[in-house]
Parts: C-alpha cells; sequence; structure tokens
C-alpha cells in the first residue's frame, strides 16, 4: 500500500484524494488544507483521513510515501521542493512551477534522491487524446500540416496567473504529447479586461521544425464552453471535441491536392476530396484514474512517467515564453534549445 498526503483540498484536490482512495493500492493518510472548512469537509467524507493546517505535518510524516499537491502555481516549487528534500515522490498539479529555473530545482533533486517526480497533466491520460496519439503515429492523417485548439469558457478566473497559464497547459502538453515534439517559436498576443493587468483572452503560435503549426485560442470570456482541437493532416483530418460526452473523436476522409505541373494558371486545379467520416470508438476510464495509477506504477515499476519533471519544464518554458512575447508587443519568442 503507498501511503500519500495531499496538500491543497480546494476545487481540484478532492479528486486526488477520491481516486487515491479508491484505486486500491494507495491510501490517503493525511491531507492539508490552509483553509479549516475544506478540511472539515474532507473529515466528512474521509474520517479515516488526518487532516491539519500545517502541511509540515505531512512532510515530517516518514510513514508517507507520496505528496500530490494542488494548491495555486506559485506555491508548488516551496511545497514539492520539501517532499522532494524528504525523499517523497510527488505529484504536482500543472503547471509544475512558475520558472523554469525552478522546474529545473525540482527535476534536480528528484534525480539525486531516486523520487518520482510526475505533473498533473491529466488531459494525456483521456482515452480520447491516447486513441489521437495512436491514429496520428499510424500515418493516417499523412504529414501533419497544422493543430488548432480552442479552450475558452465563462471564467474560472484566477486571481495569481494568467489565462495562458491556467488553461493553455493543457492544449500545450496535448500538443507536444501527439507530435512528439517541441515548438522553437512562440508568439502570443492577449488582453486584460475584468482585471487591469491579468489577460482573460489570448492567442498563441507555436512554430515546430518545418512547416509545422499550432495555434491556441484561450478564454475565460466567452459564453460557450469550448474544448475543440483540430489537426489537419495531407490525407486525413481530426476533430476532437471533448465536450461531446461519447463520440469526441470525428476523422474526416477530407483533404486537397493541387496539380502535380502545370504552365499557366489556367491550368491550376485544386482537386478537394470530401470522403466519410468515422467516429473511433474510445473507452471511457476516468483519466484521473488512470493518471494516479501511471504514477504508482512509477514508484513500484522505477519507471519515468510520460509526464515526468523535464515535460513539466518544456511546458513552463513554452508558457514563460509566451509571456515575454505578451510584455514586448507580442513579439516571437525563440525556445532555447
Ligand atoms: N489537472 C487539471 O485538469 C486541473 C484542473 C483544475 C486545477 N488544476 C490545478 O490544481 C491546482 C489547484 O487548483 P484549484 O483550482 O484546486 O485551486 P483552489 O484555489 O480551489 O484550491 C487550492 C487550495 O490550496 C490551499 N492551499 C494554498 N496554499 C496552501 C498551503 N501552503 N498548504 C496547504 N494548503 C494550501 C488553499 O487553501 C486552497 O483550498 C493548480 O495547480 C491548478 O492548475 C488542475
Amino acid at each position: 500500500m503507498i501511503r500519500v498526503g495531499i496538500i491543497g483540498c480546494g476545487y481540484w484536490g478532492p479528486n486526488l484524494i477520491r481516486n487515491f482512495m479508491q484505486i486500491g493500492r494507495s491510501n490517503v493518510v493525511r491531507v492539508a488544507d490552509l483553509d479549516q472548512d475544506r478540511l472539515n469537509h474532507m473529515k466528512t467524507l474521509y474520517p479515516s483521513i488526518e487532516v491539519t493546517t500545517n502541511h509540515e505535518e505531512i512532510i515530517d510524516d516518514a510513514s508517507i510515501d507520496a505528496v500530490a499537491i494542488a494548491t495555486p502555481v506559485h506555491t508548488h516549487h516551496k511545497l514539492a521542493k520539501q517532499a522532494l528534500t524528504a525523499d517523497k515522490h510527488v505529484f504536482v498539479e500543472k503547471p509544475i512551477t512558475s520558472t523554469s529555473e525552478q522546474a529545473r530545482e525540482l527535476i534536480d533533486l528528484a534525480g539525486q534522491n531516486g523520487s518520482k517526480l510526475m505533473v498533473g497533466h491529466t488531459f494525456l491520460f483521456t482515452a480520447a487524446v491516447q486513441k489521437m496519439k495512436a491514429i496520428i503515429e499510424s500515418g493516417e492523417l499523412g504529414d501533419i500540416y497544422y493543430i488548432s485548439s480552442q479552450r475558452l469558457n465563462l471564467g474560472l478566473f484566477q486571481p495569481d496567473i494568467n489565462v495562458i497559464w491556467d488553461l493553455a497547459p493543457h492544449d500545450i502538453s496535448i500538443i507536444t504529447y501527439l507530435l512528439g515534439r517541441q515548438p522553437h517559436t512562440i508568439t502570443a498576443v492577449g488582453t486584460p479586461h475584468v482585471n487591469d493587468t491579468i489577460e482573460d483572452v489570448a492567442q498563441m503560435t507555436m512554430q515546430f521544425p518545418g512547416s509545422l503549426l499550432a495555434f491556441l485560442s484561450v478564454s475565460w470570456l466567452d459564453p460557450d464552453k469550448v474544448r475543440r482541437m483540430t489537426v489537419v493532416g495531407s490525407k486525413k483530418m481530426m476533430v476532437y471535441d471533448d465536450v461531446q460526452p461519447t463520440e469526441k473523436i470525428r476523422l474526416y476522409d477530407k483533404g486537397v491536392e493541387g496539380p502535380k505541373h502545370y504552365d499557366s494558371f489556367a491550368e491550376f486545379h485544386y482537386s478537394y476530396k470530401y470522403g466519410d467520416i468515422v467516429i473511433p470508438k474510445i473507452e471511457g476510464k476516468e483519466p484521473i484514474n488512470v493518471e494516479l495509477n501511471h504514477f504508482l506504477d512509477a514508484i513500484e515499476n522505477d519507471t519515468q512517467p510520460i509526464c515526468n519533471g523535464l515535460r513539466g519544464l518544456e511546458v513552463v518554458k513554452i508558457l514563460e515564453a509566451s509571456q515575454q512575447s505578451l510584455q514586448n508587443g507580442n513579439v516571437p519568442v525563440q525556445l532555447e534549445k
């Protein structure tokens, strides 16, 4: 049985508690939060769990093997560092830290003491994203031309981070996972409306080697909840709509080709293909359950999670570059290798 301590039981933390409790090979023994009301509520739901307003009771508990952190982003580094220093395995919510320097420090610490460090990029554990990866890797879409994603809704406004830091980690982690590579240049545009300084709507462009592009739109100011990603390939196109309860992926046998040879514009004819639309079957397991099982597997089998500290760092580097672009008149920012 892997003994787990959870720091943070606001909006997201209870999902981690519930799943760790249900999995069967892990047990949540302590939960910390600054808010006594949240702790009282957790105690009502899970009477066996010890609750505390002091997270150091989790760090100092030698019987705890792993710590999961679901607190605001600016606290991740300090809490994860304390847990890693105390030789715990750490699961930290996305994004891993507020800066790439902090993420590097956590990666080094985990490496030094052999602890597992995993970031909660939950969408990688959805059946839909796994299916999309399999489809892309099978070559069915052909060469990928571009990916476009929209993650829009009304709220939830965050007091300390802008909409890119809040929502884009999901799309950045999905897109880089699907493509298996990192962008070299980031451009971002965004503006604050409701709060004077925190951007609530933004667009990002990620440029990858070759001519591959990804466009990301994120907003806390949209009337509709939109979770949509389109992958356009040379042979087929794929749409992932996460708001759909069951038919989340559609594969379109659509495409367009120019003529191989032509001598005048009059001879230039596009050929459009309008083929079948296929809805692949996907299994509907709770992604957090799959995600936390993956973390426990990594601990038990001494393997690296697919979203380890390094993957978390790559996401933070993209977020930092987008921040730099926003602050410098939307200039393209090159990512260091
Ligand atoms: N994976 C996902 O899909 C997903 C979804 C939502 C949120 N998140 C992530 O989860 C994290 C938390 O987000 P949230 O929406 O639950 O925030 P929240 O504000 O609702 O909850 C955070 C909780 O942490 C507590 N806290 C803060 N500092 C603490 C400390 N030092 N010790 C103990 N408790 C402390 C607060 O009292 C609060 O109850 C963020 O990193 C966020 O990005 C992930």
